[in-house]
């Protein structure tokens, strides 16, 4: 039993994409820093990054049921991709939306999210910080059965 950390598309390429937007810290930096916090906190992890909206939707059928919890950030696919929304909303596990911009500070096309109907909440604009709240956020929901 893990929480899933799940990044979709040019997530990878963090470090390289506009600092002001997404920071400085590679997608590796971020996960070192959430696997810091999941070890404090005893819980496992597991990372998956794809580009690919097919591989995401795969990896969530196969590991989301069993999961105990999910954070994702699903990049550009956010804005458009229903299949991915169903992907989520077909879980019973609780999901936390990630963005480490703020979305709604943004070109219009990206203040529509279809996939975070399909989460518990959504953390925009704080940056890698985002995740580790969001891994908080659902590591006291299984602990303390938050309301
Ligand atoms: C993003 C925001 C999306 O609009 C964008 O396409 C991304 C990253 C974020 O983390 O701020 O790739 O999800």
């Amino acid at each position: 039993m893990a929480y899933l950390i799940v990044n979709g598309p040019n997530l990878n390429a963090l470090g390289r994409r506009d600092p002001t937007q997404y920071g400085t810290l590679t997608l590796a930096q971020i996960q070192d820093r959430i696997q810091g916090r999941a070890a404090e906190w005893g819980v496992e992890v597991a990372f998956f990054q794809s580009n690919h909206e097919g591989a995401l939707i795969d990896y969530l059928q196969q590991r989301g049921p069993a999961a105990e919890g999910i954070v994702i950030n699903p990049g550009a696919f956010t804005h458009y991709s229903i299949a991915l929304r169903d992907a989520l909303t077909d879980l019973q596990t609780p999901i936390v939306e990630v963005h480490l911009s703020n979305i709604h500070a943004r070109e219009e096309f990206r203040r529509k999210s279809v996939t975070a109907e399909a989460a518990r909440g959504i953390i925009s604009g704080l940056g890698w910080h985002g995740y580790v709240l969001a891994l908080e956020h659902l590591v006291l929901l299984n602990k303390k059965g938050l309301t």
